[in-house]
């Protein structure tokens, strides 16, 4: 067996953290040696975060300092260029449903077509198969209990941006 570090990348927008993917990188944290979860800018996303890119890696520190082998980082460009860079050889995926799929498997093949990184999928476990930050936003956004869905101190985040968004 080779003694090379088995580091893997969770990658993601978390806008904001919920406990599904806490539970992908808790997951993730137990195959590899090392897991970097990183922050990612989609730009056809960007314009409707809630949250900047320092708060949710600032989230997803707090979320994962259980964790001693999980550190948080974040990147703009090509995910497989980030993978070169870090040495990175896997890239861990939840997968929700069967509709996941069609994207994650295209996106899986095309970074292996541009570098040599494996994707990784790694079912949700059942109790957060409906899970989704953008659900929690809209949920959270019109008064409803997403407590049981995110870290407590995320609770406490969103319910203080919605108010300030919404001029309270
Ligand atoms: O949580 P999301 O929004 O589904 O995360 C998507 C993310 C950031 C993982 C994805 O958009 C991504 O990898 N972006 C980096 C740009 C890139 O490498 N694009 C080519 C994908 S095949």
């Amino acid at each position: 067996m080779s003694d090379r570090v088995r580091r893997a990348v969770c990658p993601g927008s978390f806008d904001p953290v919920t406990n599904g993917h806490i539970d992908i990188i808790s997951r993730a944290a137990g195959l590899f040696d090392e897991v970097v979860v990183a922050v990612g800018v989609n730009k056809s996303k960007s314009s409707n975060r809630l949250f900047s890119a320092e708060e949710r890696m600032a989230m997803l520190r707090r979320a994962c300092a259980d964790y001693p082998n999980v550190t948080v980082d974040g990147f703009s460009g090509l995910l497989t260029t980030f993978c070169v860079e870090r040495d990175i050889i896997a890239i861990v995926k939840g997968l929700r449903a069967v509709s996941d799929f069609d994207y994650e498997l295209q996106m899986a093949q095309m970074n292996s077509s541009l570098t040599a990184v494996e994707t990784v999928f790694v079912p949700t476990s059942p109790e957060y198969s409906f899970l989704a930050s953008s659900l929690v936003k809209e949920v959270a956004a019109f008064g409803g209990d997403v407590s049981s869905l995110v870290p407590g101190f995320v609770n406490d985040a969103l319910t203080e941006r919605l108010a300030a968004s919404n001029g309270g």
